[in-house]
């Protein structure tokens, strides 16, 4: 038995933060965030919900979910797992995935959060996919959903730059053909948890008006040191999933790489000896949203999919997480 993805649904805010609107913001510009990142404009999340709160990062998942109910056709009483992927949780508790399948009104699903930050789509692929096999749950959703706005200090130009906000749905199927998740190769190393964070808000520094004033509830990044180990770490791992599956650059279709950084993704495409052509790349458009960097390109590049089609995911991020997995494209 094998699992495979059979549809992909998606969802990102309209509005567009280009470079241009952050120049305004922060000492930053076009030419430094192209040459250095690739990104011209990310999607913000903007609205309140009917409480008067923010929209969140589950009002994203919903629209992803119901965008892929509407491809597939798939009927939410029978999804029996719901995985969803993210680091901007509506809150510590409940779980995310237990708001969203709430309203959904999906009352059967096995529901909880998985946080492997910009590894979490390959970190719940690779877990959806253990059950799957296992045959202990037969539909699966993996909703990645990342209000990366939430999280990013405006003022500092080291990080807004970076991220935007999107959330994407999988569905993951058991099949008996050779198509499927084949492979994955995740790690983890916590010896970098220092170089991309959040500081507070968790148990050691719990939310006060210092850790407020001190923009202690944002991402911190040392960027030159997470760019190092994203650069090799990233490409080591593709390359071993590669070699151990006997898959030469001809053998691969694309290449969908986690979207942090177009000098990442490019150093990764050369030592896979890969033409250009067959990466997925849309950065440019969206930055890095975290965990729907995967699957966003997979909704996007869907069209030119074809059955059979050799897959390599590749991800790197905070932790640090990361890892590239092998999978047959199945429709
Ligand atoms: C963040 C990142 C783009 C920064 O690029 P970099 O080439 O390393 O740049 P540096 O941090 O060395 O900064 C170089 C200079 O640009 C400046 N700079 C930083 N951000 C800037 C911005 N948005 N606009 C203009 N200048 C900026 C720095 O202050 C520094 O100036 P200085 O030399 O006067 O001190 C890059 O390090 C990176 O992509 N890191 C990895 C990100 C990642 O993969 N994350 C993992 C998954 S989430």
């Amino acid at each position: 038995m094998n699992a495979v993805i059979t549809g992909v649904g998606a969802y990102v805010p309209e509005y567009r933060l280009t470079n241009e609107e952050l120049s305004r913001m922060v000492d930053t510009n076009d030419e430094w965030i192209m040459t250095r990142v690739g990104i011209k404009e990310r999607r913000i999340l903007k609205g309140k919900n009917e409480n008067g709160g923010d929209l969140g990062a589950s009002d994203m998942a919903v629209l992803a979910i119901k965008d892929l109910v509407k491809k597939t056709g798939l009927n939410l009483d029978e999804v029996d797992l719901l995985v969803c992927t993210t680091v901007t949780p509506d809150a510590p508790v409940p779980s995310t995935a237990a708001i969203i399948g709430g309203k959904l009104e999906m009352h059967k699903a096995l529901s909880f959060d998985v946080n492997g930050a910009c590894s979490g789509f390959l970190y719940g692929l690779d877990l959806v996919s253990q059950y799957i096999k296992a045959g202990s749950k037969k539909k699966a959703i993996l909703v990645s959903t990342e209000k990366m706005s939430s999280i990013v200090d405006y003022t500092d130009r080291t990080t807004c730059v970076l991220f935007g906000d999107a959330a994407t749905a999988v569905l993951v199927e058991p099949t008996e053909e050779n198509v499927g998740v084949l492979d994955s190769d995740l790690h983890t190393d916590g010896f970098g948890r220092e170089w991309l964070k959040i500081p507070a808000g968790g148990s050691v520094m719990p939310a006060s008006h210092e850790t407020v004033d001190g923009h202690k509830h944002f991402i911190y990044q040392e960027g030159k040191q997470v760019f190092r180990y994203a650069v090799t770490y990233m490409a080591d791992a593709t390359v071993d999933v590669m070699k151990r599956n006997n898959l030469k650059a001809e053998d691969i279709a694309w290449l969908v790489p986690h979207q942090a950084n177009l000098r990442i993704i490019s150093a990764t495409a050369e030592r896979m000896e890969l033409p250009a052509e067959k990466v997925m790349i849309n950065i440019e458009r969206y930055g890095n949203t975290t965990s729907a960097t995967i699957p966003l390109c997979l909704y996007e590049w869907e069209k030119q999919l074809k059955k059979g089609d050799n897959l390599i995911l590749a991800a790197f991020g905070a932790g640090f997480t990361w890892g590239a997995m092998y999978i047959k494209w199945g429709y």
